[in-house]
């Protein structure tokens, strides 16, 4: 199968990638679904959601500045570094991210789109201004922050029921639509609208390639379905593609 993948790469002057939680799972940061997907009992869908930030905005941010702290001491691992290595093999490279966690651009890759958002950033519920954000380590981790204006920020991330952002979205099509190739990497393929990249692809013809530790939703849609570790498998493909 790592063969087959090779062949298309090789093939391709045009490269999407789609990337989610399982990517940084060789990071040690946690994935939403996976068994040590649960936090205090609670799961994402739970906690990632308007409804249960209006209810409880302390549960919530406790929760994010938990994954902070986790994201904040984690470093990028060689699948991402795989990806840094690949975009620069290519002609046209665009990687597209459901991830909050930033290892991406860490590790080095330049076109980087953010389709959920950054946990490192936050929101005005009040005046709407972006700004960076990280927890001062001596705020107790359950403290809400709060605006110069006064008012209550929450993380700058697309919850479960909010509309993701639409430019982002247009431009991955955009690229996707004349791409040679397009990698989709642990990622469960659940969660919409990026569950439906394979399907998306496939109707420009690209060639589509899954790298993921089981078998998901898409793997009987993709050309080329390789069960593994990111960390693992990428390393080895761009081993194959040489200089
Ligand atoms: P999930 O937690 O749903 O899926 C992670 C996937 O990564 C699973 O299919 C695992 O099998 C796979 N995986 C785990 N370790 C791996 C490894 N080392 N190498 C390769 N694959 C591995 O995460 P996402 O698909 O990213 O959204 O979830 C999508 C969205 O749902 C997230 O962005 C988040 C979440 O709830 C929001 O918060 C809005």
């Amino acid at each position: 199968m790592i063969t087959k993948a090779v062949e298309i790469f090789k093939n391709s002057k045009s490269l999407f990638v789609l990337t989610g939680a399982g990517i940084s799972a060789e990071s040690g940061i946690p994935t939403f679904r996976g068994v040590d997907g649960l936090w205090k009992n609670y799961s994402a869908t739970d906690l990632a959601t308007p409804q249960a930030f209006q209810k409880n905005p302390v549960l919530v941010w406790e929760w994010y500045h938990w994954r902070q702290g986790i994201i904040s001491k984690a470093e990028p691992n060689p699948a991402h570094y795989a990806l840094v290595a690949l975009e620069k093999k290519m002609a046209r490279f665009l990687l597209l991210t459901q991830n909050v966690d930033n290892l991406h651009p860490r590790a080095g890759s330049e076109n980087v789109l953010e389709l959920h958002g950054n946990i490192f950033r936050t929101r005005c519920l009040a005046c709407g201004e972006i700004a960076d954000y990280q927890k001062p380590p001596e705020t107790s981790s359950n403290a809400l922050p709060k605006c110069t204006c006064g008012g209550l920020l929450r993380p700058d991330v697309v919850w479960f029921g909010e509309a993701i952002p639409q430019h982002i979205w247009q431009n991955s099509l955009d690229f996707l639509s004349r791409a040679d190739a397009a990698l989709i990497c642990g990622t469960s393929g659940i969660v919409w609208p990026a569950a439906a990249i394979p399907e998306i692809a496939q109707h420009s013809n690209t060639k589509t390639i899954e790298i993921n530790l089981e078998p998901t939703s898409v793997s009987s849609i993709v050309d080329v379905s390789i069960q593994g570790k990111a960390g693992e498998v990428l390393p080895k493909i761009v081993a194959a593609l040489g200089q």
